[in-house]
């Protein structure tokens, strides 16, 4: 049973499964890259103010260096005997370069120095998912390029409504991209302050220079209050937020794309590669990737209902609970950058049927609006058009046509007002083009918002 960093206060050893149930070496070992810059930046700082000397910061720096090399060849041994990523870097550091490593640790806290790690790694998770959100969004304003003129029906309720543009339907998924890249980057601000220099809690007695150490590391600052810096996971929370409303917005996506490709709607076909057969029946393609991203939803949703349960109890300032923190938050940003990933190549392999959207579009009087908005500009009050349109729905349903399908005697009877020109106003093309506005899905709004887009990206 090797000697705990701390052991020397105890009488007797912890168990095995108390050893296994307190250690997190096995999930924060991922944090070691970021543990040894936290720590070289500590040491550095340590040196300029005289607290440890130059040599023994020359040490560190080579001992890191052979320590990362062997992590990086996994060659490097993890002990659960030595408890988290912090215990087991420090520990190899000793052997490696002797008292020099046993001077690392001055005026520093594993508390200040997770929370450090964390947020190092964090940041750098936030700056991929960014670029990963760009991408994606580039990608659905390319495909919005090609069928900006693409009709469907625009459903509510899942009932048709009125006709849009398939571009103008992806681009909505860009815009909601679009914000939760934002959510992002603004939580990146919150997320890149310097906790160190709080040490366990309540700061430290060596002339420390925070300031110093926040630069080294790329930090916007250092955090104000060191019971603060060491105890709330607020930014990680934040984090698990906009990570949920990206699968979110993922899942809504999917599981259009599951509606879309199956073959009673048949608007889409997905590339092979994100799908997958089934063993009994040989007709089969699932769309297996968005139903699974689907289903990833739930999980990282849960994460952040985890976290948030994890920091409500809480007492200042640190407390073990937060050791519980890492599993959900590296499963949620594994999770995003996965499906962000697959999703920027699932973009590319959407095969559109034209044909079946526009058809679908010419089913359910998609255009009985455009009807009464039609009347409404002849001088009819907007109550009496839509009552109007009712009942030509009405008469059309009855006769298994569409409105345009009437002639215009016929039409004339639900409101006179009714002249030849309402024949333009009840095709799709017509409809669409009339919503001519900023946000609207006339086909000249779409390349114009699809290219603002991607002017962004460029
Ligand atoms: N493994 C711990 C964590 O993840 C590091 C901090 C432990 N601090 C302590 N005093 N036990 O939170």
């Amino acid at each position: 049973n090797k000697a705990q960093a701390w052991s020397a206060r105890f009488s007797e050893p912890v168990s095995d499964l108390v050893k296994r149930y307190t250690a997190s070496v096995d999930f924060d070992k991922r944090l070691a890259l970021f543990d040894i810059q936290g720590s070289l930046a500590h040491a550095d700082m340590l040196a300029a103010v005289g607290v440890i000397t130059q040599e023994d910061k020359t040490a560190i720096e080579r001992g890191m260096a052979r320590i990362l090399e062997e992590i990086e060849l996994d060659r490097f041994e993890w002990s659960l005997d030595l408890e988290d990523v912090h215990l087991n870097i420090e520990k190899r550091l000793v052997e490696l370069i002797g008292d020099a490593g046993k001077r690392l640790h001055t005026g520093r806290s594993r508390n200040d120095q997770v929370a450090t790690d964390i947020r190092l790694w964090l940041r750098s998770e936030i700056d991929i998912a960014i670029q990963l959100l760009g991408q994606l969004r580039a990608k659905l304003a390319t495909l919005a390029l090609t069928h900006a003129a693409t009709i469907l029906p625009g459903f509510t309720h899942l009932q048709v409504a009125q006709p849009v543009t398939f571009g103008h339907h992806l681009l909505a998924y860009a815009e909601m991209f679009g914000r939760d890249a934002e959510r992002l980057a603004d939580t990146r601000k919150r997320v890149n302050r310097l906790p160190l220099g709080a040490a366990a809690l309540a700061g430290t007695t060596y002339p420390i220079d925070r300031e110093r150490v926040a630069k080294t590391l790329e930090f916007d600052g250092v955090a104000r209050n060191s019971l603060d810096a060491v105890s709330d996971r607020d930014f990680a929370i934040e984090f698990c937020s906009a990570a949920a409303l990206i699968m979110v917005h993922i899942s809504r996506f999917s599981e259009e794309l599951v509606l879309w490709m199956s073959p009673r709607v048949g608007f889409i076909d997905l590339a092979d590669r994100f799908c997958t057969g089934s063993s009994i029946m040989p007709q089969k393609k699932n769309p297996d990737v968005p139903e699974l991203a689907r289903g990833k939803t739930g999980r990282v949703n849960g994460h952040l209902m985890a976290l948030l349960t994890l920091m409500k109890g809480q007492p200042l300032a640190y407390n073990k609970d937060n050791q519980e923190d890492k599993e959900g938050l590296f499963d949620s940003a594994d999770t995003i950058r996965d499906t962000l990933t697959i999703f920027v190549d699932l973009v590319d392999g959407i095969r559109v049927n034209a044909e079946a959207m526009r058809s679908a579009a010419l089913q359910g009087f998609a255009t009985a609006t455009d009807l009464a908005d039609y009347l409404v500009k002849k001088g009819v009050p907007f109550r009496d058009a839509h009552e109007a349109v009712a009942h030509a729905v009405r008469t059309c349903e009855a006769k298994g046509c569409d409105l345009s399908d009437l002639p215009l005697n016929e039409l004339q009877q639900f409101h006179a007002s009714i002249g030849d020109d309402i024949y333009q106003v009840l095709t799709l093309e017509g409809s669409i083009a009339a919503r001519n506005h900023i946000g609207g899905t006339a086909p000249e709004r779409v390349m114009e918002e699809a290219r603002r887009i991607l002017a962004q990206y460029q």
